[in-house]
């Protein structure tokens, strides 16, 4: 298995390219099951997650065209299909599979998805989805570890209410209701960046939908939807994670392509913080060339709040930062996991249900650590670039799921990393 080795301590200077955002790429990929029509998708991440997404996809019997730049554009066709099962393998290695139910249900009246299970940061049901879909009419059993769904009179719009904000909710119910039947209302549904993309691309396609970037989303169903080419809006987590990285190693970073509007409470909390951020043509300057950092409180909350995916990088920059800050996780419940590994590296960090009370210290200590996510593993990453000696990160392919070229990017900016095949 692939290691990262870190020697830390150097200030990250130049500029780091921005790719495009993974969580919103897989449920626009998943969007090409509505239309028979090619959808074309380009700025596209190159990510295991995405190769995860067209290798379903194709089970389905999807074609999938690279139309060059290397595979950042592709081309999907789902003429008409040959399977709608999605199989135990793949979703098991990506929850983010699951979002081929709302799609396939409204197309072709059935689905069988295998029920995800839980992972390391929680149980995460989908239980929401689940419900919603069968108050547009859909049948649902669960049947060998498999969703069982099935509508073969069509879906037909309803009103629904979601408990709790949930993206993944609000994606598979958007997909399913713009081929439904009549008007379909989503209250407090979700409003990150990439629920909004994946809105904008289905109207591209001939979706009839309202209130886009609201937390009320009004659907009138159409009876078939067509092709389109769509971009894919950049990472606002990938482009976070290396506005952190600048930050924890007083350095000063150009994110090209990132856009500030989508990161306000990350920026907020990083210029509380003493970090100074500002947008410039080609994206987000962020540096932190002078002064120490201070302590800060975040909460992670649905956008516009401060987003879950950015907690474990966050609270590297509070393990350094001079004071005590908290941090208080109010989406998943075991999403602390990188606590003790980074702790194995000098950070004085102690949980109490779902907040984590930091106090800063003078300086992280490199060392041996692995985690068991993708966004613990970068925080891993990055408190190994502001850390003294070598740091050695195991499970690089959690990483790999959500970074693209995370080694060559750090590298290009200074940072002393390679990987360490095995
Ligand atoms: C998506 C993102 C993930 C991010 C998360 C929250 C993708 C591929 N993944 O995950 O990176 O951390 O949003 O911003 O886009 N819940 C239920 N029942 C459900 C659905 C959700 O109880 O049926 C709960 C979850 O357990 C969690 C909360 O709702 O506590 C939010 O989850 P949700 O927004 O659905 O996350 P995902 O879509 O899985």
């Amino acid at each position: 298995m692939d290691k990262i080795r870190i020697i830390g301590g150097n200030p990250l200077t130049g500029s780091i390219p921005i790719g495009g955002a993974k969580n919103a790429a897989l449920p626009l990929m998943a969007a090409c099951l509505l239309t028979a029509d090619t959808l074309s998708l380009s700025n596209l991440p190159r990510l295991a997650d995405v190769s995860t997404m067209a290798r379903l996809l194709a089970d389905f019997g999807v074609e999938i065209a690279s139309a060059g730049d290397a595979e950042r554009v592709l081309n999907l066709t789902a003429g008409s299909a040959n399977g709608t099962t999605a199989a135990y393998d793949l979703v098991r290695k990506m929850r983010a599979s699951v979002l081929v139910l709302g799609p396939l249900l409204a197309r072709y009246g059935r689905a069988r998805v295998s029920l995800p299970g839980g992972c390391a940061i929680g149980t995460r049901p989908v239980d929401l989805h689940l419900r919603a879909l069968a108050e547009l009419g859909a049948d649902i059993e669960i049947d060998k570890g498999y969703i069982e769904a099935r509508a073969p009179n069509g879906l037909k719009g309803a009103d629904i209410v979601f408990p709790v904000v949930t993206v993944g909710g609000t994606e598979n119910l958007l997909m399913a209701a713009v081929l439904a039947e009549g008007e379909t209302s989503l209250t407090n549904a979700a409003r990150e960046p990439e629920v909004v993309d994946l809105a904008h691309c289905l109207v591209a396609m001939g979706a009839e939908i309202e209130g886009i970037g609201s937390d009320t989303l009004r659907i009138k169903g159409v009876a078939a939807l067509g092709g389109a080419a769509y971009d894919v809006v950049p990472d606002r987590i990938e482009a976070g994670t290396y506005a952190v990285a600048a930050a924890v190693t007083g350095g000063d970073v150009e994110l090209a392509g990132a856009r500030l509007e989508l990161m306000m409470a990350l920026a907020g909390s990083l210029e509380k913080a003493g970090v100074s951020v500002s947008e410039t043509k080609a994206g987000i300057r962020v540096s932190r060339n002078t002064g120490p950092l201070q302590g800060i409180d975040v909460m992670t909350e649905p956008f516009p709040g401060f987003p879950t995916d950015m907690q474990a990088q966050l609270m590297v920059l509070m393990a350094i930062a001079a004071g005590a800050s908290m941090i208080t996780e109010t989406i998943f419940e075991n999403r602390f996991m990188h606590v003790p590994e980074l702790g194995r590296m000098g950070a004085d960090i102690n949980v109490h249900g779902s907040s984590a009370i930091v106090r800063g210290v003078a300086e992280l200590t490199g060392a041996q650590v692995m985690a068991t996510d993708l966004r613990a593993s970068v925080s891993l990453v990055l408190a190994g670039l502001a850390a003294k000696g070598e740091t050695i990160v195991n499970r690089v392919y959690h990483l790999d799921r959500g970074y693209e070229r995370l080694e060559e990017k750090l590298a290009a900016c200074g940072a002393v990393i390679e990987r360490l095949s095995g």
